[in-house]
């Protein structure tokens, strides 16, 4: 939500920021704005709609050269999506420039202060408080190095809510500071240059040397003095520093038209990747960061998976695969609820928090109600030192790589792997499994990669069918078991990319309701398990697919290689290669991705950047 890029140094700071704006665009793009310190003041530019706007309004107006300066794409949430309501926002006087993620929940009464002192305001936004704050701030400390890191923070000691804030002053040229409550923010050190931003893109292209910043503190980049932090009572801290893993070529779109179509083909490595080195030579299963001892493991008696959105659904197929290797129940929830329903949570229950992002505010309070109760926390995540790993008692990565893309794809699929191997582990700890019964399911899911890349390459039917839906009012999405939280997935990744109207069903729910929105030619695609599966779940679904051919639908079936019981109830078949029935989501959900992108392509939409997304939530 809302990309922050700060720059000071030798290189030019707006093709910088221009640059790390262009990468974190996906974080929020309905407007864009950058502050350059030169010539003894502050030049901006700001524009409603995408980057390429402003790049526009640059190119007739050039702003000029400059070593420092900010800049931001924005996800609305205090006003709309205006040119007056982009960032970065000024003092009265146009000294102070500040940018900001988050919200500013007593921006009201701090607002009302300043409107009493006979500041005008000229934006609806929350956070144009901070830049009048700051000025103020700023007049009234004392003259002398670390000026403006000192008003920060005594800004930032009032502020209610969540924020990342960076700012500037036109008196100090080789500053920038930066603020952080509930929010991202990573600090990039290059030689004799240092970057901000609210994840690493903002400067992959530049260092892969970063900072993590903690809970509220402050940190000042100079030009001069370096980088210092601190928290907001001035007590200088070692952030800690690590090396990212990624480089620039892992977040461009190698030869895609859209960085979705270039992480779907990926999931096969982000697969791979997330099973590398997780089975130690014992055969045992081996955790990023665990804070738990094998007791507290075993001493476990339940499980929450909390998430959101396609977390959640990785979080549903968790539940299958966790309650059978393990035996131990298993609720999943979505965040935004968790919390507010007061669930029972003790010593003994894990709660299984999963982001791609790590910086989920809905997720995060979870995570951290969860822990207020005594209840241990492992984390699923994809960003490395992000908010929710750092966290967490336990922290499982998913090593997708960098997902830029606003809807999950490769993150989807590594989440469900690394959800498996926390079943493993489970299962193992508490002796339910023994190990050569576990290094059996891992041998099944190294196989998957494979798998998911003869999926790939049977594309072209999907988009060809994709693209014979594009009109289309109304998909439905039917499935049973794992084949459930498929369905959901589907019809999330259609509704988000596609602006269609799509629901998933559990496929026996069909007849209780649902069935009566399907008419003549309304598509419905069935995910239908394998022939093999528990039960005669296999047969129902068939059963299922007769049903809604029966009402006009037009049928699209996900069905295994070898399963001709569905071909005459199917109007288009798509196969996935044979694979145990708790896997099956990774093979099942690649078409449903395609499927989507194709249709939200030939429908004109831009699929990497969908309309009122942004990737990274963080406001609840
Ligand atoms: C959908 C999508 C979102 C995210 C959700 C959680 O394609 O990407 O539904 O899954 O916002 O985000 P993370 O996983 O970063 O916590």
């Amino acid at each position: 939500m809302c990309g922050i890029v700060g720059y000071v140094g030798p290189q030019s700071a707006l093709d910088v920021v221009l640059e790390g704006l262009r990468r974190l665009e996906y974080r929020g793009y309905d407007s864009a704005g950058v502050a350059v310190l030169a010539d003894g003041g502050t030049a901006t530019a700001k524009k409603a709609g995408k980057l390429a706007n402003l790049e526009k309004v640059l190119a007739d107006s050039p702003l000029p050269e400059s070593t420092t300066g900010i800049g931001h794409t924005r996800w609305a949430t205090h006003g709309g999506p205006t040119d007056r309501n982009a960032h970065p926002h000024l003092s009265v006087d146009g000294k102070v420039a500040v940018i900001h993620n988050g919200i500013i929940e007593n921006f009201a009464a701090l607002r009302a202060e300043c409107e009493a002192t006979g500041v005008e305001f000229a934006s609806e936004t929350d956070t144009e408080v901070a830049a009048h704050l700051l000025a103020k701030q700023y007049a009234e400390t004392p003259q002398g190095p670390g000026r403006l890191a000192e008003a920060m923070r005594a800004v930032s000691r009032r502020l209610e809510g969540a924020f990342t804030l960076v700012a500037s002053h036109a008196d100090e040229p080789d500053t920038l500071v930066a603020s952080r409550r509930n929010s991202p923010l990573v600090v990039g050190v290059g030689d004799g240059e240092y970057f901000l931003g609210s994840d690493v893109a903002a400067f992959i292209a530049h260092t892969r040397e970063a900072r993590e910043l903690g809970q509220d503190q402050v940190v000042e980049i100079d030009r001069r003095r370096g980088l210092t932090v601190t928290d907001f009572g001035g007590t200088v801290v070692e952030p800690t520093a690590y090396t990212v893993d990624w480089d620039a070529e892992a977040a461009e779109k190698g030869g895609h038209d859209w960085f979705m179509l270039k992480e779907i083909a990926e999931q096969p490595q982000a697969v791979a990747d997330t099973l590398l080195g997780r089975l130690g030579d014992d055969g045992q299963l081996v955790l990023d960061e665990v804070r738990l001892s094998d007791q507290e493991l075993r001493d476990i008696d339940k499980v929450f998976v909390v998430s959101c959105g396609t977390s959640y659904h990785a979080g549903l197929i968790a539940k299958y695969a966790i309650e059978h290797w393990t035996r131990i129940p298993v609720e999943v929830e979505v965040a935004s609820e968790f919390r507010y329903r007061d669930p029972v949570l003790d010593r003994s229950t894990l709660v299984v928090v999963i982001s791609q992002s790590g910086e989920t505010m809905d997720t995060l309070m979870a995570l951290r109600h969860a822990k207020d109760q005594k209840a241990r926390v492992l984390a699923i995540c994809n960003v490395n030192g992000s908010t929710i790993p750092r966290e967490s008692d336990a922290v499982l990565y998913t090593h997708a790589g960098p997902e830029v893309a606003v809807a999950s794809t490769k993150s989807f699929l590594a989440q469900i792997v690394a959800c498996y191997l926390v079943g493993l582990v489970l299962a193992q700890v508490r002796g339910m499994k023994y190990a050569d019964e576990v290094a059996a399911i891992v041998e099944d899911l190294r196989r998957l990669p494979d798998a998911v890349s003869q999926v790939l390459t049977r594309m072209e039917p999907v988009r060809e069918l994709g693209r014979s839906l594009a009109d289309a009012d109304t998909i439905l999405f039917l499935g049973r078991h794992v084949g459930f939280p498929v369905a959901l997935e589907g019809a999330l990744k259609l509704k988000e990319l596609a602006y269609i109207h799509a629901e998933g069903f559990a496929a026996g729910e069909l007849k209780h309701g649902p069935i009566a929105l399907i008419d003549r030619g309304t598509p419905v695609v069935v995910i239908v398990p394998s022939p093999r599966s528990r039960g005669s779940v296999h047969g129902k679904v068939v059963s299922n697919i007769q049903e809604v051919r029966a009402r006009g639908a037009r049928t699209i079936v996900i069905a295994e290689e070898g399963d001709d019981d569905v071909l005459p109830y199917a109007d288009h078949v798509i196969r996935v290669p044979r694979t145990p029935t708790l896997l099956a989501p990774i093979v099942t959900t690649v078409p449903l991705q395609v499927l989507a992108c194709e249709i939200a392509d030939t429908r004109g939409y831009d699929v990497d950047q969908p309309r009122n997304l942004a990737k990274s939530v963080t406001v609840e």
